[in-house]
């Protein structure tokens, strides 16, 4: 049997994020000197972006588009089938209910482009994998949503639940940051408001626990948790914002979570959301499709 390239390598927790509770109590990695060495490899063949395209799946959904770049536009059997192997890699992930962090992923040799490009491709060998062109999705984050103001918890609810945040450009300061809240805990606090309707709870569950691609429920989910005008509102922000862990990452830094065992959101932030902010990986494993 072959075996596979071990994508991620644990490290220390990084000095600066020591002062965060869930930056010093989770694990954090870096790329495995295997992914290292590919990876800057790769980055030096792949300058050009412009191969790069973006792609709508379908015009029924707002969050529907994806990056996406053809391996054969990569002039090098090699690399071409040792992506095809790190694909392999990411299709066997094991995730964890925790969330996991990460730091130094871009440096001097393993540059933003070559990422980009690399996540590209990633998603179109992946989808071949699952023959689900839904399984995988590059996805570029959306400038238009409002900075001044936090954008308060959610699950992306993207039709692939594994999400890769890694940050690229951030704002300075301790702006602008992630925040982020386990279903376990939402859970607990559901059952402390009184004024939350049992039906809306359970619905809260199920539209994390179903995904239809007919039936995008991001909207529904979202208002229960945070219009204002729910009887409850004002108590469930109480307790979220209470329970909520905070963590302002770099540049070359993310994290890793299961979408649907995990809410995130962002601190308000003094400058603009850029499309360079983060690059977004959301894909389902093997592991996703069995549970
Ligand atoms: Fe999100």
């Amino acid at each position: 049997m072959k075996t596979l390239p071990v994508l991620f390598k644990s490290v220390p927790v990084p000095m600066r994020q020591r002062e965060y509770r869930v930056g010093r109590t989770s694990k954090w990695y870096t790329w495995s000197p295997e992914l290292r060495v590919f990876l800057s490899e790769w980055c030096k063949k792949v300058r050009k972006t412009r191969y790069v395209k973006r792609v709508y799946l379908s015009n029924r959904k707002y969050y529907h588009d994806t990056y996406s770049l053809k391996p054969k536009f990569i002039n090098n059997t090699k690399l071409r089938k040792q992506l095809d192997s790190i694909a392999d890699s990411f299709y066997k992930l094991k995730y964890s209910k925790n969330s996991i962090f990460f730091t130094n992923m871009i440096d001097g040799s393993i540059t933003e482009n070559g990422l980009h490009c690399f996540f590209a491709c990633l998603r179109e060998i992946l989808i071949k994998k699952f023959n689900d062109r839904f399984s995988a999705m590059y996805s570029p984050i959306y400038t238009r949503e409002t900075y001044e103001k936090d954008f308060p918890l959610h699950s992306d609810i993207f039709i692939p639940k594994i999400l890769l945040m890694l940050f690229v450009q951030v704002p300075k300061g301790r702006t602008g940051g992630t925040f982020l809240l386990s279903v376990e805990d939402l859970k607990k606090i559901f059952s402390k408001i009184k004024l939350l309707p049992k039906e809306k709870r359970k619905l809260v569950l199920r539209i994390l626990k179903e995904t239809n691609r007919n039936n995008d429920r991001y909207d529904e989910f979202f208002y229960i948790l945070h219009d204002e005008d729910n009887p409850w509102n004002k108590e469930l922000q109480k307790l979220m914002n209470r329970k909520r862990e905070y963590i302002k990452l770099e540049s070359g830094q993310g994290y890793l979570i299961h979408d649907r065992l995990w809410l995130h959101g962002r601190k308000r932030s003094k400058s603009k959301i850029t499309i360079k902010r983060l690059q977004r990986f959301v894909f389902n494993t093997k592991q996703t499709l069995e549970i």
